[in-house]
């Protein structure tokens, strides 16, 4: 495996461990803190219950993308504060699942909810041996932190790799991953400002990703069946999550301090803005396991 240098537990806990009470102010009941999937949904942005139903339709969607057969093992990387682990594990089809996070705080929430046959480990993906292989890996805006800022493009592409070989190991023969990203679309990059609020303000050695390096570093082991660009979905829900940060001013101050509140509502808006001017954009991309690892000319 290449040594890729990306965000490590501790730059992960700077930006989640201001506390699950703050993040509770402002996201969905099921802290899910990733682009909702409005398609089909008409309301406030600030109403809570529209923001929660497209959140369990980007939940779904994975879910679903990642063809998860009952009682099938699912692996969730990057998994939050364990919304997408809830909603696989709720019916009665027998689904395990496995969801790493690096956030203690995330962790304590999701052992708190003790949901069904789900594990949830403080586990870098690096460092992940499953007993037996998954049927199904889901993973939402975690690869994000995959790189760092401080990586050329090919270095990036080798640390993308090392992530899809380590899905590609994971997985049964014909396994799917399902993977959401946020990604740069326009001309600013990951060595410019804008890269630099990210990686400084935001998100600790993290950096985007662009298609054309999510593309090389995943086809020696997986072809790309689905592929969605939908900044809409995520203006939209970065609007509902401004305007319930702005309404919850008073107890987020109190629960994080007035510098925490400040320092996010400029990324939120920050982040509105860039996506509205065609800086970054959403991807969904279902991806299936190949049967063997393509050796591709270079
Ligand atoms: C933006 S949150 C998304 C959480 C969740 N998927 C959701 O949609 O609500 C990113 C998640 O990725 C996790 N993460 C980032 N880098 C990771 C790594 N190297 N190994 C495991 N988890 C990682 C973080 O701990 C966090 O849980």
């Amino acid at each position: 495996m290449t040594t890729t240098t990306g965000a490590r537990a501790e730059d992960i806990e700077f930006h989640y461990d201001v506390g699950n009470d703050f993040y509770a102010l402002w996201l969905d009941n099921s802290l899910t803190y990733s682009a909702a999937a409005w398609d089909g949904l008409n309301g406030e942005t600030g109403d809570t219950t529209v923001l929660a139903r497209a959140q369990r339709n980007k939940l779904l969607h994975h879910l679903h993308q990642a063809a998860l057969p009952p009682g099938g093992r699912l692996l969730d990387v990057g998994c939050g504060w364990g919304a997408l682990l809830a909603l696989a594990s709720a019916d009665d089809q027998g689904v395990e699942a496995t969801g790493l996070t690096l956030s203690r705080a995330q962790l304590d929430h999701v052992n708190s909810l003790a949901l069904p046959r789900v594990q949830a480990r403080l586990e870098d993906w690096r460092a992940h041996t499953p007993d037996s292989p998954y049927d199904a890996i889901v993973s939402v805006e975690a690869f994000e932190a995959f790189a760092g800022p401080d990586l050329t493009p090919a270095q990036r592409v080798a640390a993308y790799s090392d992530f899809f070989a380590a899905c590609h190991n994971w997985l049964t023969p014909d396994g799917m991953l399902s993977l959401q990203t946020i990604a740069f679309d326009g001309g600013v990059d990951a060595d410019g400002p804008v890269g630099a609020f990210f990686a400084d303000d935001v998100f600790p050695a993290s950096a985007l990703p662009r298609l054309a390096e999510i593309t090389a570093a995943c086809d020696p082991y997986f072809s790309l069946t689905a592929l969605t660009s939908t900044p809409q979905d995520y203006i939209r829900t970065l609007r509902a999550w401004s305007a319930r940060l702005l309404a919850a001013r008073a107890p987020a101050e109190k629960t994080a301090g007035a510098d925490t509140y400040q320092r996010y509502r400029l990324y939120l808006k920050t982040c509105e803005l860039l996506f509205l001017r065609g800086e970054v954009t959403l991807y969904r991309i279902a991806l299936r396991r190949r049967p063997r690892r393509l050796h591709l000319p270079t």
